[in-house]
């Protein structure tokens, strides 16, 4: 099994020409066209390239039982386009076990047995994703291919036509009418591609190698496809010592095969139906009961949603997630939390807590503190009403203040505007801005339910945000009853900017909100919702759960289920994938997270 530290998805390293892709559900009848298509241009796009399926099996471990499931993980080289969310990654090759001693048809490596078979003969039709269902035989598949110059094809081509027509048998005239179709197919402009298809087969002693390998070669004959474990090659296969020629003699004698890039759809490979990922956290299992494990940071970006009409157990979920996190990892954890739900848990998450109160100074003071002051003049602008013709001057005066503070501030201004900022001066507004600013230098959750109305916890929570922005530091940021903001566009904007730059910086965003159809009304939740790598999907109230299926063009089938759903249950999906969930909490974690009282114990 791989264990790759945690650090390694956040390290910028990367090698020049291999990208991680993501895997997806397997195709449904409606996606299915768009994704092959782009399959083929992944494909076509680059000269020669190499695409690289391991599967690993792990086992998942919850409450002193162990679940075993497959991982597989998808790797391209090549100068490939941004599909299926490909990003940037290290050398997958790298860390692969190194032989030890070779056999004719068999190796050992570092890890046990290995051998390596080559497919040599392929049906006229194969179904598309085949290769799935050699995941579990095939720890590694590896297929490399090279576009051929159309012009060296042709006369190739008709070459052997001709030779072969001289010969004249009935194998034969089938030969020729499939090299006349890629004939045609070369002047339509498709590129004609030869490429190898080779399957290493990994297993701990000789007799399971023996196994898997019939195993393999069953599935794959089912298929009307014919592999060969190539005897005194294995080492040189393992290796990828094998080269691409267009004339002359293979470095092998291995047979690569030639086809045109639309029929290479048929070996679409990057299918995942479970979900989990290297390095993450436990969150439950799926509708088929496997153990889903999510790492937030093998997504494309950092941002997560967690959507459910009130009751679907999004907070339960999120404090679950938050301290499997916190366990897996030391990242800091910051949060906004406007019913003080987690506040008094800050340490099953590892941070501490501030719980805000209306008559105790917050020390928000944006000038103290130093936040961005075009940011500062549009919350002010929005919370306290500023006329659009004032905002401008606001704007103006806050960057060249000499004031310390706000107060200060505030009292320089000339009557216009401080009509509209006076309530800063008065109680209860006044708290949030004297005394002095949190020390954010350790996480802090900040528990708003001291705060009794709308205003104060949006103005709280707007500087705290900017402030969390503007620092942009490796932490985990969550906003809970995010619908309290969506009047407010500025804090929107300033969510969305810090999810949008969060990837960067390793800032995992936690976004948690009910009413999923007022968020998507407004153009910054919208941006919000549709942005997310991953959202988690809880139930859902009929009313509101079209703008959920459109958002994450759900089926009706889906639509439903999540209407139907019990707390804790739905869907995740993230980014390709979509799966059923069900997240399941120790019953330690029932005890403590519950904001139900439970009705009988024991
Ligand atoms: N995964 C789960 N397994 C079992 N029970 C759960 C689960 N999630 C939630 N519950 C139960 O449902 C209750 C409500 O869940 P939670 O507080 O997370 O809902 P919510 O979606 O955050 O609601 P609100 O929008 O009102 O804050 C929990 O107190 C708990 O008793
Ligand atoms: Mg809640």
């Amino acid at each position: 099994m791989r264990k790759l530290s945690p650090e390694y998805y956040l390290s910028k390293e990367v090698d020049e020409n291999w990208h991680e892709l993501q895997g997806m559900g397997f195709l449904r009848e409606e996606s299915r066209d768009p994704i092959l298509a782009e399959f083929q241009t992944l494909i076509s796009s680059t000269q020669q390239g190499m695409i690289y399926v391991v599967s690993e099996e792990i086992l998942v471990e919850f409450e002193n039982k162990t679940y075993p499931t497959v991982d597989t993980n998808f790797y391209v080289k090549g100068d490939i386009p941004p599909l299926f969310f490909a990003q940037p990654c290290k050398n997958p090759l790298k860390d692969r076990p190194k032989i030890q001693k070779e056999f004719p048809d068999a190796l050992i490596t570092e890890k046990g047995y290995a051998r390596v078979f080559v497919a040599y003969r392929y049906p006229a039709h194969l179904p598309e994703g085949f290769l799935y269902s050699t995941f579990g035989l095939a720890k590694e598949i590896i297929l490399q291919w090279q576009k051929m110059p159309p012009q060296k094809v042709l006369s190739s081509f008709e070459v052997s036509i001709s030779r072969k027509s001289r010969i004249g048998s009935v194998a034969d005239s089938a030969v020729v009418s499939n090299i006349e179709e890629l004939i045609n197919l070369v002047r339509e402009g498709i590129d004609i591609l030869s490429f190898y298809l080779y399957f290493v087969v990994h297993a701990n002693n000789k007799q399971e190698l023996q196994q898997k390998s019939v195993d393999l070669q069953h599935t794959l004959k089912s298929y009307g496809i014919e592999i060969e474990c190539p005897r005194f090659f294995q080492s040189r296969l393992y290796n990828f010592e094998v080269r691409f020629s267009f004339s002359g003699f293979n470095l092998f004698s291995i047979k690569k095969t030639i086809a045109d890039a639309r029929s290479m759809r048929a070996l679409f490979p990057f299918i995942k139906e479970n979900f989990v990922d290297d390095g993450g956290v436990f969150l439950g299992f799926s509708g088929t009961g496997d153990p889903i494990v999510f790492n937030p940071y093998k997504r494309h970006n950092y941002l997560m949603l967690i959507l459910g009409e009130t009751g679907s157990g999004k907070s339960m979920s999120s404090k679950i997630y938050l301290r499997r996190l916190h366990e897996k990892r030391s990242i800091p954890i910051y949060g906004i939390d406007p019913e003080s739900e987690y506040a008094p848990l800050a340490n099953y998450f590892g941070s501490t807590s501030v719980q805000l109160k209306e008559n105790a100074p917050l020390g928000l003071d944006p000038i103290r503190m130093n936040l961005d002051r075009v940011m500062v003049a549009e919350i002010l602008s929005e919370v306290y009403s500023i006329p659009p013709q004032l905002r401008p001057r606001l704007r103006k005066e806050l960057f060249s203040t000499t004031s310390e503070n706000m107060f200060d501030f505030i009292e320089k201004s000339d009557k216009d505007m401080k009509k509209y900022l006076e309530p800063i001066l008065s109680p209860p507004d006044y708290y949030i801005f004297s005394g002095s600013p949190p020390n954010t230098s350790k996480p802090i959750i900040f528990g708003l339910r001291g705060l009794r109305s709308d205003h104060l916890k949006i103005l709280t929570t707007s500087l705290i945000s900017v402030y969390l922005g503007q620092e942009m530091r490796q932490s985990v940021v969550f906003v809970d009853e995010g619908w309290l903001f969506i009047r407010t566009p500025r804090i929107m904007h300033v969510f969305e900017n810090i999810a949008r730059r969060g990837r960067k910086h390793g800032l995992h965003f936690i976004f948690i909100t009910q009413r999923v159809e007022d968020v998507a009304s407004t153009p910054e939740g919208r941006t919000l919702l549709e942005q997310a790598a991953t959202a988690l999907l809880l139930r859902q109230e009929k009313e509101g759960v079209d703008a959920i299926k459109n958002i994450y063009k759900l089926s009706d089938g889906e639509m439903q289920s999540l209407v139907n759903a019990s707390p804790g249950e739905g869907l995740l999906k993230a980014e390709n994938m979509k799966i059923s969930i069900r997240v399941v909490a120790t019953s330690e974690e029932l005890r403590t997270f519950s904001t139900t009282p439970l009705i009988a114990e024991g």
